[in-house]
This record gives structure tokens, C-alpha cells and sequence, in this order.
């Protein structure tokens, strides 16, 4: 038995009947979402195998089940970092496991930092695109020729052009841009700003990419968002800080939580 599969049969103990479609993961100013989440059943990560183990202040660590709109959905408020341990294999596990029950597509959320003036502190992006730094890959030691996936259009066009349709609804701007991964927990030097602006990267973060990679393999389509908190460093005056990101992401929680709460309930499986 591996432990997604343990998994999923303790989340059905828990939550039984539970049929989830739609796999949320919440970053860093997007708890608000958890608001919206109708007859909600709450799992906590210790209760599940393979699920993280938050370490990170302002990541709970509680799996809720229950409907966005019309759709089933199973959030992940809190996710594992490859900064953590170096692993870049933290959300393999969880994210099986909402495979397992059902899910077809993934939903990611983080607060990155902008590379783009236009894109102040407080704005949002959607991904249209990434690039991975580190190079490292929570494929490796995967069997297959499933492993060699394909990551092209891995932010899937559909699911991006609902998510316009939504904010445009709502008079709100939603930018869309390439997000770069770095590994982390230092932030970045200004040098290397600078270089992952000349490289084609409009906003830069420590999460999602390793999730995005497992989800593709996993045959599930992917949409994510950026609340950006901060200009990157040396592009402004502000201080960077986890406590600085926290503040700005905590400030934006109620707008973005209602928007992503509409964003999914518009979802067309
Ligand atoms: N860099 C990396 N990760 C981040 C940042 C940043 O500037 N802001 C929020 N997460």
C-alpha cells in the first residue's frame, strides 16, 4: 500500500462520502478562501499520512473538504517547501492522494515577489508560465516514459482565460506572467533580480513549481496565483521579510479570498 493510498482511505474514514474534483492549495494570504468553503470538514495533516508537517508560521496544516459553488472541493491550507529540507518531494504524497479521491484539476496560491513595476505590492497574477531555477525535480526516480512530461501550456489556457473572465467581472486586475522558483529560505540579491528580469520572469517565489510538475504527471490540469507582497529586492525601498510578506498577505486575504472562491466555482470540469 503506498501512503497515498493510505491516505485516502483515512480521509474517507474521516469525511466519508467525500468526492472532491477540485485540489486547492493554499500559500501565504489566501486563507481567506476557507471562508467560503460550504459544509466543511476539516482533516488535520497529522491525521493523514504523508501530509507535511507545517513548520512555517501563518501555514496551518488542515485539509478541508467541502463545496465552492457547484463544486466539491479538497483544500490544502498549509504546504510543504523544498526549503524545508531540501526534498523537493513533500507534496508528492498529498497530492496523489487528491488524485486518488478524485481530483482533476489543482488550484495553487502562493505570494511571490514583482518583477515588474506595474505590478505593485497587493497586486495579483496568474501564471502563465515558469521557470525553474534550482532545476530540480520531484519527478526524479519516477519510472516510465510517463516521466518525460510534457510542460508545455503546464498552466492550463482554459483554466487561465476563466480566471480573467472572473476578475474582469469583478473590474479587478489580474496580471499574467512568467513566475520564477527559487529554492530558498534566503530571499533573493538584487544581482539576481536583475537577472531574472533579463531571463523573462515577472515575479519570483519559493513554492508551486514542484506541485505544478507532480500535478502534470499526474494528468491533472493546473491553475495558479500570485498575491504579489513585495517589489523584488532592490527594486524598492521596503525591508524584506517573512513577517513583511505575512503582513502584506494578511491585508489582501479578504479580496483574494472571495476572488479564488469565484475563480473555482466558475471552473468547467
Ligand atoms: N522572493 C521570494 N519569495 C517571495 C518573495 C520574494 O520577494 N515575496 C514573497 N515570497
Amino acid at each position: 500500500m503506498t501512503r497515498s493510498s493510505d491516505a485516502a482511505r483515512q480521509v474517507r474514514a474521516l469525511a466519508p462520502g467525500a468526492r472532491p474534483r477540485i485540489a486547492v492549495v493554499l500559500g501565504s494570504g489566501w486563507g481567506g478562501l476557507t471562508t467560503q468553503v460550504r459544509d466543511a470538514r476539516r482533516i488535520r495533516y497529522d491525521q493523514l499520512d504523508g501530509f507535511p508537517q507545517a513548520t512555517v508560521q501563518g501555514h496551518s496544516g488542515e485539509l478541508w473538504l467541502g463545496s465552492i459553488g457547484p463544486h466539491e472541493v479538497a483544500v490544502m491550507s498549509g504546504r510543504k517547501h523544498a526549503y524545508e529540507s531540501g526534498e523537493v518531494t513533500g507534496m508528492r504524497s498529498p497530492l496523489h492522494t487528491l488524485r486518488e479521491l478524485g481530483c482533476e484539476v489543482l488550484v495553487q496560491t502562493n505570494a511571490a515577489g514583482s518583477l515588474r513595476a506595474e505590478m505593485i505590492p497587493g497586486s495579483l497574477m496568474v501564471l502563465a508560465d515558469h521557470i525553474n531555477l534550482p532545476q530540480r525535480s520531484p519527478l526524479v526516480g519516477a519510472g516510465g516514459s510517463e516521466r518525460f512530461v510534457s510542460m508545455l501550456d503546464a498552466y492550463d489556457p482554459a483554466l487561465r482565460k476563466t480566471a480573467h473572465a472572473v476578475a474582469d467581472r469583478q473590474n479587478l486586475t489580474l496580471h499574467e506572467g512568467v513566475y520564477a522558483w527559487t529554492l530558498g529560505p534566503q530571499f533573493e540579491t538584487p544581482a539576481e533580480i536583475r537577472f531574472f528580469r533579463q531571463i523573462g520572469a515577472d515575479a519570483v517565489g519559493m513554492s508551486t513549481v514542484p506541485e505544478t510538475i507532480l500535478a502534470r504527471h499526474a494528468g491533472m490540469r493546473v491553475l495558479a496565483l500570485s498575491l504579489l507582497t513585495n517589489m523584488g529586492a532592490g527594486l524598492s525601498d521596503e525591508s524584506l521579510s517573512h513577517a513583511h510578506t505575512l503582513s502584506q498577505a494578511l491585508a489582501a486575504s479578504d479580496v483574494v479570498g472571495d476572488l479564488l472562491a469565484d475563480i473555482i466555482a466558475a471552473i468547467e470540469l
